[in-house]
């Protein structure tokens, strides 16, 4: 029986991989462009959590530059892999850069639109919808250590950070131990 419950316990742990956001922020720096209505982290049970945001739009924008930034924590935030900035726009149309469409392609059954393109219509709402992070869909891809993550996602219009969605997570490798 104790060795049953020994094996089960192993193998248990040896499968143990936990993902859960840890923050987030939604900062809008242009009243006049949209609104945020939400942003929010809701838990799902004790191991897992997922976010919502939803942003009215209040102008129609013609052009949206996008800055991504990775960070991991290690004595502060720390720059991580990736610093991309793109023209949104010329993305949504061309797909013209691999890893925003690896992780355009993840969000975009969570964002719920029409037109997947530019211009982004006045009294649009943009909304992502009960986002889980599944981290073995990007494992495959990239080598990732236990540890939190930061993901910040800056908007641009007219050389302007109009909007910046910023949250963190915490990822645990049991099997690295
Ligand atoms: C990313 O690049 C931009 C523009 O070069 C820079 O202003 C910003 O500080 C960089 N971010 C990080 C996290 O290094
Ligand atoms: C959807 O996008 C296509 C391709 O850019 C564009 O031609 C079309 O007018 C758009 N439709 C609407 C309803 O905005
Ligand atoms: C995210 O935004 C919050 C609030 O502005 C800030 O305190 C935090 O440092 C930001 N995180 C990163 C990784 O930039």
């Amino acid at each position: 029986m104790l060795a049953v419950w020994v094996f089960a316990l192993v193998l248990l742990s040896s499968l143990q991989v936990e993902t859960k956001f840890k923050s987030l922020h939604c900062a809008n720096y242009d009243e006049s462009l949209g609104k945020i209505l939400l942003c929010r982290i809701k838990a799902i049970n004790r191991y897992r959590n997922s976010i919502s945001i939803q942003f009215r739009q209040l102008k129609t924008v013609n052009n949206v530059h996008m800055r991504l930034e990775l960070f991991k924590r290690a004595n502060g935030w720390r720059p991580f892999l990736y610093n991309i900035s793109f023209n949104l726009c010329d993305f949504l149309s061309k797909r013209n850069n691999l890893i925003v469409s690896l992780g355009y392609e993840y969000l975009k059954p969570y964002i719920p639109i029409t037109n997947y393109t530019c211009p982004f219509k006045k009294n649009h709402l943009i909304k992502c919808t009960d986002l889980e992070f599944d981290i073995e869909k990007f494992r495959v891809r990239f080598p990732i250590e236990s540890g939190e993550y930061a993901l910040q996602l800056s908007f641009i219009v007219q050389r302007k950070v109009t909007l910046t969605l910023n949250g963190s997570l915490e990822y645990r490798n049991y099997r690295e131990r």
